[in-house]
């Protein structure tokens, strides 16, 4: 190979995750003030495809060109700038490239999903094949998973999580062996209940939403109730991840759902305040909660920073929740919208588009 003008391509499918743990606050550069814990999703991922030439001198960052769903993006493109030049000194290699992106969604972008686990994940696997391709390296599959983990965090924290299988925890952890700031780590001695769990994700409103979650991390900073918080996050940790190693749903369910109503509760005090539950949230919260006691079913739910409810439970109620959807809460849906996903087996390398 002409080491001056070396070209090549790299390509992964990447899932979105769903937390039960959450991250909420961050300091220096992109480090948890908590532990968090999630479930890699299968059917709400990103695939993203890179193409690379090196153009045998350097710049102060790499050359972009970026393609959503085959139409150039300057919004993504600014963001993806942004993330390769502040991290520059991470893949030396990376001031000569000239990199055309290209990446699309299994889910549709207002959808009020947040798609930056799954694309800043997809980038970064991307990035850690080609940097494997330019130095001619062989990583083995956990080294490899690591720094993939590393880089995605540099772009967003929760995107660590999604390199790996069914379960991973990120941040340091006294109750999770080998856990780090840096990087996430892979929960491998999880009970067979969760392989194929279910997370229906009801789509209350479509709406971007009204703060980022940058903004979010940011004011936790002069928020009161922090330092406990973050004390909370620790005993939850370790609470969640013996359920998850128990099987024991309804220890889990009544965590996840704290932790969710938690999250929002800190976005309502914090100043400025933000709620972004809708009345439909607090609706379905209410149907979700009357329906387990009547049918003592575990169906539980959670919330990401948004308003849309993820309804978690096992595969052996698929039915009877299917029932109770379309009874009692599709009609709470912003047109009837819901995403069906199950936990996944995470990542694949791909050579093409399946979308
Ligand atoms: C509420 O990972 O989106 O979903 O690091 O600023 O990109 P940045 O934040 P991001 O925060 C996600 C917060 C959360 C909880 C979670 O996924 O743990």
């Amino acid at each position: 190979m002409d080491n001056n003008h070396q070209t090549g391509s790299a390509g992964w499918r990447s899932p979105s995750n769903i937390a039960l743990v959450k991250y909420w606050g961050k300091y220096g550069k992109q480090l948890p003030q908590n532990p968090s814990i999630s479930f890699t999703l299968s059917q709400a991922f990103t695939e993203t495809i890179v193409r690379y030439e090196s153009l045998g001198y350097e710049q102060d960052k790499p050359l972009v060109d970026f393609y959503f769903e085959g139409k150039p993006n300057e919004a993504f493109k600014m963001r993806i700038e942004d993330f390769l030049k502040t991290n520059i000194n991470e893949f030396s290699k990376l001031k000569e490239l000239h990199l055309s992106i290209e990446s699309r969604n299994s889910f549709p972008h207002s959808s009020g999903i947040a798609s930056s686990a799954s694309s800043m994940s997809a980038l970064a696997l991307c990035l850690c094949s080609i940097e494997n391709q330019m130095t001619e390296t062989v990583s083995n599959q956990d080294e490899f998973l690591k720094r993939a983990s590393h880089l995605s965090r540099l772009a967003s924290g929760s995107a660590c999580r999604s390199v790996y299988p069914k379960v991973a925890a990120w941040g340091s952890s006294s109750s999770i062996p080998n856990s780090d700031n840096l990087f996430a780590v892979s929960l491998t001695n999880i009970h067979p209940v969760f392989d194929d769990f279910h997370d229906d994700i009801l789509i209350v409103s479509k709406e971007e939403k009204s703060v980022s979650s940058s903004i979010g991390h940011s004011l936790m900073n002069g928020n009161i109730y922090a330092e406990s918080r973050y004390r909370q996050a620790e005993d939850h940790t370790q609470q969640i991840y013996s359920a998850l190693q128990n099987g024991d749903l309804r220890s889990l369910g009544k965590i996840i759902e704290d932790e969710a109503l938690t999250l929002h509760a800190l976005m309502m005090c914090s100043d400025p305040s933000f709620i972004l539950m809708k009345p439909n949230t607090l609706e379905m919260i209410s149907r979700i909660r009357r329906f387990r006691k009547n049918s003592e079913l575990p169906v539980y739910f959670t919330l990401d920073a948004g308003p849309n409810i993820h309804l978690l439970y096992p595969d052996s109620c698929k039915n009877d929740i299917e029932g109770f959807i379309e009874r009692d809460l599709l009609s709470l849906c912003e047109d009837g919208n819901i995403i069906k996903d199950q936990v996944g087996s995470g990542p694949i390398e791909i050579n093409s588009f399946s979308l």
